[in-house]
């Protein structure tokens, strides 16, 4: 059936009633092309203002996933469950390159798609590609062998995955219409669904360094969120974590990339990183059938780090996706390095009260570590290491962080915004949070 978008888009905008084959129709006509980009813009601009009932929601989120490629793992299936994780992005977010591996060596599948920097907040491909031959965006084939080898593959959005996301968010960027919960919530999972998921959970950041500007909206974006994907086939649940500082102890590419390899071989592990990354990684286990209470998934996650599967799903990661055999054993051959690696202190000893992590974020931007045009090539070797944690004591031998530079005006401007944006007091005296809340699917009514 032919609908005329105009008359789709004006009911939104007077608060009509959409029927889901208008819905339906829209979405396919975004992909088509049929649908021109002032049209994809009112629409837009409508739903920001008038919003989508869940039903709605789910409907686009399924129209833009059928739009491509929908993967499925028939004969994958029988080996273990099909899991992933997605978060809406942070500064110090390593927990991708770990968990993605833990739930490999916990005997799940793992087809994570992810992506690259946005804003202040760093991207996991763009981690992954300071590892030298790493491929991204490999063939179907190729992604396939990979997680059936590895347990794991984390790739790229090829051309063919929910191409009407790709063009509706195009759009949305340059119209003002990308803070819509309703079409984030598509957005996201339209890309998600599309790997043919048995599971999935969200990591929905709060505070400074989020993408959300308040509890409120996260929350609501995370509800959107697991109603919509479980509504949709998959179960979801999500987790509320804390962005008022990095997540990890290393702000950057290179250094992230390095971190988790030493998270992994459980040499060094952030304290906050690990409660994230086990607590995200508790949700998938028992949602996919792998672990039937949180202390046997904990378990079981432990035991994948210190048995070093999860270090072994790693490595044949990287290998079958055209990176170095012994990137795991030596990963100083191979991670590039920048020129300066310097320390900063602050000023007086204390203890590190307040943290501008969006500005730290900015901060790594600013080094060459993320994009200010789309196409702008990164510099993976730059960014912060040893970034001090909210609560803890700095002085002249503990640094605040230590800058990864390629210049000395580099290295200054770094200097003066890390000690801008760490805050030192004499004392401290709030909790921490790591995790603020869980969110399930509330039934529909
Ligand atoms: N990330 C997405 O993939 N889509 C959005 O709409 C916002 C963030």
């Amino acid at each position: 059936m032919n609908y005329l978008p105009q008359e789709i888009i004006r009911k939104k905008r007077d608060k009509q009633p959409l029927k889901p084959d208008e819905i339906r129709f829209f979405a396919r006509g975004i992909a088509s092309g049929d649908i021109s980009d002032s049209q994809i813009a009112a629409f837009a601009m409508a739903v920001y203002f008038n919003g989508l009932s869940m039903e709605d929601r789910t409907i686009l989120t399924l129209a833009m996933r059928d739009s491509g490629d929908v993967l499925s793992w028939n004969r994958l299936k029988e080996s273990g469950p099909i899991v992933d994780k997605h978060s809406t992005g942070g500064v110090g977010d390593v927990v991708s390159l770990i968990l993605g591996p833990l739930l490999a060596a916990c005997g799940a599948n793992v087809p994570m798609i992810s992506g690259r920097g946005l804003g202040h907040t760093g991207g996991t491909l763009d981690k992954l590609e300071s590892i030298p031959g790493y491929n991204a965006f490999p063939d179907n084939e190729l992604f396939g062998k990979t997680v059936k080898e590895a347990g794991v593959a984390i790739i790229g959005q090829t051309k063919n995955l929910a191409p009407a996301d790709k063009r509706f968010y195009a759009t949305r960027d340059i119209t003002a219409t990308v803070e819509s919960i309703d079409l984030i919530t598509a957005s996201i999972l339209s890309k998600k669904l599309a790997a043919g998921l048995d599971a999935l959970v969200m990591d929905v950041k709060v505070g400074q360094g989020a993408f959300m500007q308040t509890y409120e909206a996260s929350k609501e974006l995370a509800q959107s969120i697991t109603d919509v994907a479980t509504a949709a086939g998959t179960p979801t649940t999500a987790l509320l974590t804390d962005m008022n500082q990095c997540l990890a102890s290393s702000a950057g590419n290179a250094v992230e990339v390095h971190e988790a390899l030493m998270f992994l071989k459980n040499d060094v592990r952030n304290p906050r990183l690990g409660t994230v990354v086990f607590s995200l990684g508790t949700e998938v286990l028992q949602m996919a059938g792998l672990a039937s209470n949180n202390e046997e998934a904990l378990a079981k996650l432990e035991d994948a780090l210190v048995s070093g599967k999860a270090t072994i799903a790693f490595g044949r990661m990287v290998n079958n996706l055209g990176g170095p055999v012994d990137l795991v054993e030596k990963p100083e051959n191979y991670l590039p390095e920048a020129s300066i690696i310097r320390p900063v202190f602050s000023d007086t000893p204390g203890i590190a009260s307040k943290i501008n992590t969006r500005g730290l974020g900015l901060l790594v931007v600013r080094l060459g570590g993320g994009r200010i045009q789309v196409n702008d090539a990164i510099d993976h070797s730059v960014g912060l290491s040893k970034i001090a944690s909210l609560g803890s004591h700095v002085d002249r031998a503990v640094p605040l962080a230590v800058v990864h530079a390629n210049s000395e005006t580099d290295f200054e401007m770094a200097e003066a915004a890390v000690r801008k944006f760490i805050r030192v007091e004499e004392s401290f005296s709030r909790d921490v949070v790591e995790v603020y809340e869980r969110i399930t699917p509330q039934p529909r009514g």
